[in-house]
């Protein structure tokens, strides 16, 4: 069934912040949300585990027709995924499935496998939809299109920050030539290339905080004057 539930489209590379201003909105709005992000993760994950080659198109188009993926409510009030039934959150996480995914990803096949599963996630009152295509390719009729950018330094910078809180050593210069390297991919690829909708309004978040983007948002969300699921934006 087709849905006209209002999208709000958030893309741009990672590092970005895009997953932090999602999550905040989807909240404050009462929204669902889509991590797009985390479907390309699963399938390079499920293909990893399964000895599947990253170059067979036609193997990994199956795999992403048949992911068994659920969302839930993690115990950090983040959003855990089960991939066949099994915990995967911390590992969809890591650097090695990023640079997977971003290869799977180039796939034409495995993004077609994987655009009714995004439809899907339109439903009322509305969806934050987060990637690299979804105001250009997935949800074309977004009502609004944001396009997060920021140095790749930067993007490193908060990279490495990230990781080591979580107790992990890795070189800011390793982080940023990994970072650099999927940009060029995801920009690139023939199909559906990270670039913004020309009807996307784009934000550098380099000398942005978290709250500086979202007051930003906001303000366009009140001009389009959106309903929401709860009382406050
Ligand atoms: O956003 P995240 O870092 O989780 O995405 C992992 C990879 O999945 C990206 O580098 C990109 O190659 C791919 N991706 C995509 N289209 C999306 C979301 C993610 O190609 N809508």
């Amino acid at each position: 069934m087709t849905t006209t539930a209002p999208v709000i489209a958030v893309d741009g590379p990672s590092g970005t912040g895009k997953g932090t201003l999602c999550a905040r909105l989807a909240e404050g709005l009462g929204w669902h949300l889509l991590d797009s992000g985390a479907l390309y993760r699963a399938v390079a994950l499920a293909a990893l585990a399964a000895g599947v080659d990253l170059d067979d198109e036609s193997a990994l188009a199956r795999l992403a027709a048949g992911l068994q993926l659920d969302f839930t409510a993690a115990a950090d009030a983040g959003i855990g995924v089960h991939l066949g039934g099994e915990d995967v959150t911390e590992r969809l996480r890591t650097e090695d499935c990023g640079a997977a995914a971003s290869r799977v990803a180039a796939c034409p096949a495995v993004r077609t496998a994987l655009l009714a599963r995004q439809h899907a996630c339109r439903r009322a009152p509305g969806l934050i939809a987060d990637g690299r295509d979804m105001g250009t390719v997935v949800f074309p009729d977004a009502v609004l299109k944001i396009f997060l950018t920021a140095s790749a330094e930067e993007r490193a910078r908060r990279r490495h920050k990230q990781l080591k809180e979580k107790g992990m050593n890795v070189s800011l210069a390793q982080l940023f030539q990994d970072i650099a390297g999927r940009d060029e991919r995801d920009r690139e690829r023939s199909v559906a290339p990270l670039r913004p909708a020309v009807d996307a309004t784009v934000i550098d978040t380099t000398q942005l905080s978290v709250e500086d983007v979202l007051a930003v948002v906001r303000r366009l969300v009140r001009e389009r004057d959106l309903k929401t699921g709860t009382t406050h934006v």
